[in-house]
């Protein structure tokens, strides 16, 4: 499949087209094989093989306004794997917004580094970096969209259950930016989508409008509603923390709220019987997903977890390579 995203931005799973997120899924695909998995990677060349020289000489910038665990060192490896280097800069490092205005950062960025990576706050702010870089913008997570989970989702999806459209996906929780990205990614390729949350914290209507529309288009089924019951014969189940970066004031309340719009032995009763578990981690146990259920031979979140380091690797390889 030949698509040409060089020098495209990718703030949303919108701004990927069906043909071009099965694409990077490919290259994402044989960059995995290419290296091994974490749990056995090919230490005969570990680098070499995973794609190095693919992105030699070029420089990743990595701004965080929020903590990471799995973007930061993903991101990161990913870039050393590919021959490239990428640079941490840390909230206080730049104080995006205070010390210095979006539409500068970028502007100066974009004359140092070919790519840039942003974690932020406000959707808005990737938007804005976007608009003033010349070099691709890729939206590590904002407070509407995580697309790059959303494509390591799909490789692991795909990895379980062998393809995407027609496959019944439940995202179990809060209506946030993960369950967004969902959405929009899985009206993209066919895939159904039902998010199950607590009434007052559904998906943003138009997003939901929007899914639903292009869903229309492709054979994707998308339905919010807060009756688990929906989660009858799910292959794949999704669940995100209650509370998310920047809402910890709310976590108490939220937690009386969201008790039984969990992952729990009740809820793999009314999925299918192979039906995969998802979880984007960090996860907070007992809360919305438990111990024992996150540990099952049906859940996939370490997958999804490592295959971060791949999906985006391959976003990158297409975005810059
Ligand atoms: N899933 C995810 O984005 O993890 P981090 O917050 O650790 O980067
Ligand atoms: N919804 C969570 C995702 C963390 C990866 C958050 O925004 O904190």
């Amino acid at each position: 499949m030949s698509i040409d995203l060089k020098g495209r931005h990718f703030l949303s799973m919108l701004d990927l087209s069906c043909e071009e997120i099965l694409a990077v899924l490919d290259t994402a695909k044989e960059l995995k094989s290419a290296c091994g998995t974490a749990q056995a990677p090919d230490r005969s060349g570990f680098h070499s093989a995973a794609g190095s020289g693919r992105l030699a000489g070029k420089t990743l910038a990595m701004i965080f306004q929020k903590p990471s665990l799995r973007t930061r060192v993903s991101f990161e490896t990913g870039m050393t794997q590919l021959g490239g280097h990428a640079i941490y800069l840390a909230p206080t490092d730049i104080s995006l917004g205070k010390r210095e205005t979006t539409e500068d950062i970028a502007i100066v960025l974009s004359g140092y580094v070919d790519i840039i990576m942003a974690r932020v706050f406000g959707h808005d702010i990737v938007v804005d970096l976007a608009k003033h870089a010349t070099v691709p913008v890729i939206n590590g997570l904002s407070d509407y969209e995580h697309p790059c989970q959303i494509m390591a989702d799909f490789q692991t999806i795909i990895e379980r259950k062998g393809r995407l459209d027609g496959i019944k996906a439940c995202y179990i929780g809060d209506g946030n930016n993960v369950a967004h990205s969902l959405m929009l990614g899985a009206a993209r390729v066919g895939m159904h989508m039902t998010v199950v949350c607590p009434k007052g914290y559904e998906p943003k209507e138009e997003v939901t409008k929007t899914a639903g529309d292009i869903g229309g288009t492709t054979g994707s089924k998308i339905l919010v509603t807060d009756d688990m019951a929906a989660l009858g014969g799910a292959d794949v189940l999704y669940t995100d923390v209650w509370a998310s970066m920047g809402q910890e004031d709310e976590a108490e309340a939220r937690r009386k709220i969201f008790r039984k719009y969990c992952i729990d032995g009740e809820a793999m009763k009314l999925a299918d019987k192979d039906a995969v578990v998802l979880h984007c981690l960090p996860a907070h146990y007992g809360d919305e997903i438990d111990y024992a259920t996150s540990r099952l031979p049906n859940s996939a979140i370490f997958d999804q977890a490592e295959n971060r380091l791949h999906a985006q690797k391959a976003i990158m390889v297409h975005l810059a390579g």
